[in-house]
Formats: C-alpha cells, sequence, structure tokens
C-alpha cells in the first residue's frame, strides 16, 4: 500500500470552509501554493482536514529536510519548553544557542577559525550578513545576481531578482546594490559551458571597470543553485572565479546556503562541492527542522567585528528552535542524509531525464544533488517558457495527492524539495502519479 490516500475532491469541504474563513479574516497578499489546510504531517506525508494524505514533495519550501514532526526534534522542543520557552538571549542566557554556535562552527565550510549570531528567518540572516560585511569594510556596495531571490525585507528584497510579485510597487529600495549575470546555459543562447564561463567571468572584470570601483564593494551574495530562481546552478569554475576576484578586490563573499544547505544538494552545504571557501554562510529553512531560525557563520574575526548591540533582536536564537537544530542537526549527520539525498537525486535525476526523451514540453532537467527540477517549455526549438504547464501539471498531480512547487523567473520551472528522508518506495509513487499526468495530458 503506498502513501498517499484521497478520500474527498480536492480541496474537500473542510478545507473549503477554511478557505472561505480564511478569505474574510486573512490579508489576501499571502500567496497559495494549494487550498489545502494540514491536519497533521510526517515524514514525507501531510494529512489535509479532510482526512486527505498527500505526498509532501514541498516540504514546507525545503524547511523539513528532517522530515515533518521528526520524532527526535519533536522531543527536543517539548523538553526546551519545558524548561524555558523564551528568556531573550540578551536578557538570560541559555546553553542550547551556545551549543548550536559551537555546532555551526564545527560543520561550516567557511575559512575558520569561526563565529556564529542566530537569527530567525532566512531574509533577516542575509540582512544581518551585509550588516556585518559593510561595518567590517566600511564599503556600501552589495554585489548580486540576476535570477536570486533573498527575502522580503528590504536588503533581502533589493538583492532579490524576480519583479513579480516580490518587488511590485515596494520601491524605492536599498542604494549600492549591483547586479550580475547568474549562468543560465539554457537559455544563454551558448552551448558550451566552458566558453559561457570564459564569458561571464570576462563581463564581471569589465562590471568593474564599466560599472563600479570593486573598491567600493563590501560583499558578494550568491546562491550556489538558486532556489527561487529554479535550481539553476552556478558551475563551479565561475564560483570559484568569482572567489578570487572577491578576493582580489578586499570583497567579502556570502554563500546564501538557506535553500541549498543541510544535505538538499547531497552535502551537507553546497559549498562543499565548490572547491571554495567563503567569508560569511547564511543558513535557514531546514537547520532546526521547521521552527524559524537562522544564522550568520563564517570569519571569527567578521563575526566579532560588530560593535556590541549591532546584530540581533527579541527572538534571536528563541531556546526552543535551537534545541530544535541541536537535535536535527545530529539526525542529518547521525542518519547520514546527505548521502541518502545524492542517492534519492540520483533516482529522481534518472526518472526526469527519460520524462525529458519523452514529453516535448521538458525542456531542461537540472540541479545538484536531490536539489533538481524540471523547465517546462511550450516547444523544444523556441525554449519559449510555459508557466501554464507547470500549472495545470501541478493543479492535476494535487488532485492525485501530490503537492508540487513551482519556482524560476518565468514561473514554468517544478522544483522538488520532498523531505530528504522519503523512501525511495514514497519517490517512486510521487513520481509515478506525476507521470502519469505527464502522458494524460500528451506532454
Ligand atoms: C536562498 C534563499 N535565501 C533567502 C531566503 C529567505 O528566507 P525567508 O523566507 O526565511 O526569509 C530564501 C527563501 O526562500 C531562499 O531560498
Amino acid at each position: 500500500m503506498g502513501s498517499i490516500d484521497i478520500r474527498t475532491a480536492v480541496p474537500g469541504p473542510r478545507s473549503r470552509a477554511l478557505l472561505a474563513r480564511r478569505q474574510a479574516a486573512v490579508s489576501s497578499s499571502p500567496f497559495m501554493t494549494t487550498p489545502l489546510f494540514v491536519d497533521r504531517a510526517a515524514g514525507a506525508t501531510l494529512t489535509d482536514v479532510d482526512g486527505n494524505t498527500f505526498l509532501d514533495f514541498a516540504g514546507g519550501i525545503g524547511t523539513v529536510n528532517v522530515g515533518h514532526a521528526r520524532p527526535e526534534v519533536v522531543a527536543a522542543i517539548r523538553e526546551q519548553a519545558g524548561r524555558a520557552i523564551h528568556t531573550c538571549f540578551n536578557v538570560a542566557m541559555y546553553e542550547p544557542y551556545v551549543a548550536l554556535a559551537e555546532k555551526l562552527n564545527a560543520i561550516v565550510p567557511t575559512a575558520g577559525p569561526r563565529k556564529s549570531a542566530l537569527f530567525n528567518t532566512g531574509a533577516e540572516a542575509v540582512e544581518n550578513a551585509v550588516k556585518i560585511a559593510r561595518r567590517v569594510t566600511g564599503r556600501p556596495g552589495v554585489l548580486t545576481f540576476e535570477h536570486g531571490f533573498a527575502g522580503r525585507t528590504y536588503m533581502a528584497l533589493t538583492l532579490t531578482s524576480k519583479v513579480a510579485p516580490y518587488k511590485q510597487g515596494f520601491g524605492p529600495f536599498m542604494p549600492e546594490v549591483h547586479r550580475l549575470p547568474y549562468p543560465y546555459l539554457y537559455r544563454s543562447g551558448f552551448s558550451d559551458e566552458a566558453a559561457y564561463v570564459d564569458h561571464l567571468l570576462d563581463g564581471v572584470r569589465d562590471f568593474f571597470r564599466t560599472h563600479v570601483d570593486p573598491a567600493s564593494i563590501a560583499c558578494l551574495w550568491i546562491e550556489l543553485v538558486t532556489g527561487e530562481g529554479g535550481f539553476l546552478v552556478a558551475p563551479p569554475r565561475y564560483v570559484q572565479g568569482l572567489r578570487t576576484l572577491c578576493a582580489e578586490h578586499g570583497i567579502l563573499f556570502i554563500a546564501d546556503e538557506i535553500q541549498t544547505g543541510f544535505c538538499r544538494t547531497g552535502t551537507l552545504f553546497a559549498t562543499e562541492q565548490y572547491g571554495i571557501e567563503p567569508d560569511l554562510i547564511t543558513v535557514a529553512k531546514s537547520i532546526a527542522g521547521g521552527l524559524p531560525l537562522s544564522a550568520v557563520v563564517g570569519r571569527a574575526d567578521l563575526l566579532d567585528g560588530v560593535h556590541v548591540g549591532g546584530l540581533g533582536g527579541t527572538y534571536c536564537g528563541n531556546p526552543v528552535a535551537c534545541a530544535a537544530a541541536l537535535a536535527a542537526i545530529e539526525v542529518y549527520e547521525h542518519e547520514r542524509i546527505a548521502d541518502h539525498a545524492a542517492g534519492l537525486g540520483r533516482r529522481l535525476r534518472a526518472r526526469l531525464e527519460a520524462w525529458q526523451a519523452r514529453f516535448p514540453s521538458i525542456g531542461e532537467v537540472r540541479g545538484l544533488g536531490a536539489m533538481l527540477a524540471i523547465e517546462f517549455v511550450a516547444d523544444r526549438a523556441s525554449r519559449r517558457p510555459s508557466k501554464e504547464a507547470f500549472a495545470t501539471v501541478a493543479a492535476r498531480c494535487l488532485e492525485r495527492g501530490v503537492i508540487l512547487l513551482g519556482a524560476g523567473t518565468y514561473g514554468n520551472v517544478m522544483r522538488f524539495l520532498f523531505p530528504l528522508v522519503i523512501t525511495e518506495a514514497q519517490l517512486d509513487e510521487g513520481l509515478d502519479v506525476i507521470e502519469s499526468v505527464l502522458t494524460g495530458l500528451g506532454n
């Protein structure tokens, strides 16, 4: 017997009733990937209030790599909540914050020695990484990339590239932010990756001649694999070239591992596959098994380079979230989730590539480890993005018990962010549903 169990129309009557209440009471702005209201979730499944059980290929947008309601995480949350839910680290300190910093310092692949500062959300980690870089270097400039997504606060939003829906009507944005091209081989016009990388790196050097003085740049912020940007993978040689340019010009290198982190790409952090050492790394999402927590981790001299009181916030490094993170990281390490993710990635890629050979609407399969995606096109020759194709497939899959998530600047990318504890049988079950939908649509 499989994991999927659909008993009503989707959404069912209880979800529909709650949706009506939501529409009356809640701002219409937060987007809805599905119209489902959840009753409970465990491992890689999610059960809605109508008793329908879905395979969750969205994983809370990559926050539950350790699985929904992972028992060790739940136990750690209960235990810590029974002791102290919140005291504010600035008022009365607690061991889990320190223990988590020690752990992160030990596992994050930046240049050492390392220190950490904890925050609540991914956007907040990015904001603070930039604050640290500006404060320490005394420079104003920040480099970001096309197709990037860093969150919804003002600096994070400025670093973000996708205009609709994120930036529309929210300007003015932060000054001194400069945008470089992100490698997107499929839409670049290049067929040879090496030539494309040379072209891009020449472009960065030109950028420093024609656009901005590199001596005014504090930091470069980059996702090694874009999250919201549709799982574009930066070629290692491009990243290494950027790292070298940063070192030459005294620009701090910030790797955003918020979506790539905690085993998604087949290693604990994607950086490990790039042969570089960033100065700072931002982490969030799957760090705490689903509780809000984020961190900036990296060179101790940078983390100590900000005056007392310059970083922080009331809830930063909440003790319950820290306890959850310590338990989640223990699971990642003890159960070798990165290796499992690498295996899942190989299995998934083989299946996606077989689809690509069969279905002309699939223009590209790409990604790193288990962080894989497919890009839908109207036709292979023009490569015109087809947001509609993805939307139709996702809607039909939902009716049949698989929750899918879109991505990409053109909204035409299906990305896979299932909890990494998903079994091979569950993965196959979900993929069978998607395949039968693709077949039925004659895609
Ligand atoms: C790479 C990356 N950075 C930053 C963020 C922002 O994180 P949050 O939504 O927790 O603010 C996200 C969220 O999707 C992300 O994928």
